[in-house]
């Protein structure tokens, strides 16, 4: 028997009905196209599918689609809304190289968004440490963590006004 659930998807708000075995990844990327957050693993391991659930990070591969009933979910088509402004963690990775395939690109920013959220001025490890959920086949990570870097640098000089409080 399906479950009604109400819920907000990067500002929008959403009501259906789903299956009580469904995934946030399969309600994301089938239900509401939202295609960005990706699917690798499905165990857990690699963070590929990192979303935020009320500002915490989850793997949405293993978050059943009813438990965000009531919450706020925010997926990397939220961190550009308008489609062609890119959030300063998205134009880091871009400035950096740290993207190759791309395949963990959202989950990363995810991860990223996360920390600096909760630490404004993380040092590499504790920026290591933020990542340990997210897995690169590809970059060597070290173009990952300059990105996030370079971002939390950039987002401090554009609110001036936060630091001075
Ligand atoms: S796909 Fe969810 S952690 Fe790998
Ligand atoms: S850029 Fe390919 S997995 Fe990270």
């Amino acid at each position: 028997m399906k479950h009604h659930i109400n819920f907000t998807v990067n500002g929008d708000d959403y009501s259906l009905a789903v299956d009580p075995w469904r995934t946030l990844n399969e309600l994301l990327r089938e239900d509401l196209n939202l295609t960005g957050t990706k699917l690798g693993c499905g165990t857990g391991d690699c963070g590929a599918c990192t979303v935020m659930v009320d500002g915490r990070t989850v793997s949405s591969c293993l978050t059943l689609a009813v438990s965000i009933n009531g919450k706020s979910v925010t997926t990397v088509e939220g961190l550009a809304p308008s489609g062609e402004e890119l959030h300063p963690i998205q134009e880091a990775f871009i400035k950096t190289g740290a993207i190759q395939c791309g395949f963990c690109t959202a989950g990363m920013e995810l991860s990223a968004l996360h920390l600096l959220n909760n630490n404004p001025e993380p040092t590499e490890k504790e920026i290591r440490s933020g990542l340990s959920g997210n897995l690169c086949r590809c970059t060597g990570y070290n173009q990952i963590v300059e990105a996030i870097s370079v971002a939390a640098e950039q987002i401090r000089d554009s609110e001036p006004e936060k630091e001075e409080r």
